[in-house]
Order: C-alpha cells, then structure tokens, then sequence
C-alpha cells in the first residue's frame, strides 16, 4: 500500500512502535518533554546535517526539533523512515550516545529528533509525507 493510517492512541509519551510502510519500518515515537527539551537545547551548527529533511516542509528547512517533529502543538510525535542513512541498517530506539537511536552497524548515533550526531551517517533519519487525519491517527504516504 502507497498510504498507511496508523492509530497512535495507545502510544503513551516514552513508547514508540514500528510501522510498515512500503517495505520500509517507520518509526513513530511520542516523545517525552525531557526528550524534546533535549533536542531542542542544540544549536544548528552542532548538527552534521543542518537540514530538517522532512517531506512534509520546504526541502532547505533547518533541522530545528520542531522542524524534525509532527510540528507546532505535536511535537511530543516525530515520524521517521528506520533506515540508517548510512548503508541502511534499521537503528535502535532510545539508545545511543545521545538518547535517541543507534545504528549498531557502523556506529551511527542519532539524537531524539533523529538527528546524525556522531557516526558515519551523513543525514537526518527522513522524515516521510504523513499527517494526523485525527486526533489519534497518522496517515503516512
Ligand atoms: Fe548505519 Fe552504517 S548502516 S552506521
């Protein structure tokens, strides 16, 4: 399927789940406030990849966290395709040296707005078109 609604409604902040999408995963997490804060303390120019790579915004958007996540009043969700922009190993959640994933391949850390901060990964995880269609539902695609 080209389009997939996923019901979030169970996903309390601190758990994620694993969609399919196209044969890829897509992570969806609902993101603690310590996690946002976390994200939204570093400055641009600490980020490898300054570009928020979000399907859903201009394709020069900074990777600011809101940039990163569901956007303005969702925050707490950030949507992201699971493949390591390396060679394309699926990362681990809440893991890493900055509380985000790690791509146990090569040795990629992505912060909790999924951004590369340390490894041999040159992007942000990508973020995929979707949008809530409810409360408590995304559609991605
Ligand atoms: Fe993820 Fe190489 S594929 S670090």
């Amino acid at each position: 399927l080209s389009t997939i609604e996923v019901d979030v409604s169970a996903i309390e902040p601190g758990m994620s789940v694993t969609a399919k999408w196209r044969g890829r995963p897509v992570f969806i997490r609902n993101r603690t406030a310590e996690e946002i804060e976390a994200a939204t303390g570093v400055e641009l120019d600490e980020l490898k990849d300054p570009v928020a790579r979000n399907a859903n915004i201009s394709s020069d958007a900074p990777a600011t966290d809101l940039d990163r996540s569901a956007g303005e009043g969702k925050e707490n969700w950030i949507v992201m395709v699971g493949v390591c922009t390396h060679l394309g190993c699926v990362p681990l959640g809440q893991a890493g040296d900055f509380g985000g994933w790690f791509c146990p391949c090569h040795g990629s850390h992505y912060d909790t707005a999924g951004r590369i901060r340390k490894g041999p990964a040159p992007e942000n995880l990508a973020v995929p078109i979707f949008e809530f269609v409810s409360d408590t539902t995304i559609r991605i695609g």
